[in-house]
């Protein structure tokens, strides 16, 4: 039986004290994590820099993600954030005259919008798709915005603000006819949703380990179809993307051939060490199964908030969603902190609040909430 809700919550002390829904922020801290975190110190009082063994969980971490994404260990960069990769992508982007566009999605994460329009320095121009009456993007949105003038697209898989998940596929589709490149920002879906590279069709896809993969700040990841990070060569790099790290040389930029040419400077050592036994936590569970389990959490969510006539922001349909679900609020900051009091930790995003369902979830906390919010319902919008 695959490990998620009562049989691996024990792992994660935080349920002993609380009803933990934000995954979206930050998952919750392990056991396994904890002692990962104490074996980098225990290493560093007794051996001081252990190079050679970071090195080592640089590749450890680079092989866990190829697993978890259906994708080969070459064609990970090991990022030190989203932003990091992303940065490191558009420096590789030529941005001239005939293809200078960048068409982002209204609900990308801020560093996705603000790395795109600092690229006005370069010449970019950026068009917003903005969404539709119902709240969500359509794959056709997206087609109208793009043309041959487009570099790249970026259609976050789920988005942070609302839950909506787009239909990667379908946009990278409109995009690939243009001749443009498709960044599927992943952050709120890894870990808890199946993303498969062979079939997603993005040709960059980026996450990172403060939320579903269950580790801390400062380590993430940048997936590039092979294809594309061939011919793109990164003017923003660092001494671990080069094609030996240790040949220490000044004298010339030699990116490494594989997609390691999006690294960057000294990995994140202590987040590797969280980051690798998060991630063997999600790949023990299997990413299929807890997207299952989440899939149920979240049905309950929802049918009880339209039992309270709740207004919900996140789409019903299970392929357009995630494992975030936004519910609007009359006065969200009162909302949070209502249910902070009793124990129930969520966070919010503009006017709604945002409930993420994880592995560790079970149906009592989607219970505990929806009878705190019935107690609390003149705080629903
Ligand atoms: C969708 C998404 N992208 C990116 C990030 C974070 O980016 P970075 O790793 O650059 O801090 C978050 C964090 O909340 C996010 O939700």
């Amino acid at each position: 039986m695959a490990r998620v809700g009562a049989a691996i919550r024990g792992e994660f002390p935080i349920f002993e004290t609380a009803t933990y829904l934000n995954s979206c922020s930050q998952g919750a801290l392990s056991h396994r994590v904890r002692a990962a975190v104490e074996q980098w110190l225990s290493g560093w009082d007794s051996n001081g820099a252990e190079w050679d063994f970071w090195v080592e969980r640089n590749e450890e971490f680079r092989a866990s993600v190829a697993r978890l994404l259906h994708a080969e260990a070459d064609d990970v960069a090991v990022t030190t954030s989203v932003s990091q990769g992303v940065s490191a992508l558009v420096s590789a982007l030529p941005l001239d005259a005939g293809r200078n566009r960048i068409v982002i999605s209204e609900y990308e994460f801020p560093t996705i919008g603000q790395i795109a329009h600092a690229q006005e320095l370069r010449g970019a121009e950026v068009v917003h798709v903005r969404p539709d009456d119902d709240g969500g993007i359509s794959p056709e949105r997206f087609a109208e915005a793009i043309d041959e003038r487009t570099a790249l697209v970026c259609c976050t898989t789920v988005s942070y603000r609302s839950g909506h998940r787009h239909d990667v596929s379908a946009i990278a589709e409109a995009a690939h006819a243009a001749g443009a490149l498709v960044l599927a920002d992943s952050y709120q879906a890894c870990g808890a949703v199946e993303l498969d590279m062979r079939t997603l069709g993005a040709d960059a896809v980026t996450g990172g380990t403060v939320k579903y993969l269950l580790g801390t700040a400062g380590l993430g990841f940048m997936w590039l179809r092979p294809e594309v990070y061939e011919r793109l060569v990164p003017t923003q790099t660092g001494w671990f993307a080069d094609e030996d790290i240790f040949a220490m040389s000044i004298a010339d930029y030699s990116p490494h051939r594989s997609a390691r040419r999006f690294d960057s400077g000294t990995p994140p050592v202590p987040a590797l060490y969280a980051g690798v036994a998060g991630a063997a936590i999600v790949e023990e569970a299997g990413v299929a199964a807890i997207e299952s389990h989440v899939g149920s959490l979240v049905d309950r969510l929802l049918a009880g908030l339209d039992e309270l006539g709740a207004g919900v922001a996140t789409p019903r349909d299970p392929a357009r969603r995630g494992p975030l679900v936004c519910v609007r609020s009359t006065d969200v900051d009162a909302l949070v902190d209502a249910l902070a009091a009793e124990g129930i930790v969520v966070s919010q995003r503009e006017d709604k609040l945002r409930v993420a369902l994880h592995l560790y979830n079970v149906e009592d906390d989607v219970d505990r909430l929806l009878a705190a919010l019935t107690r609390h319902r003149a705080l629903l919008g």
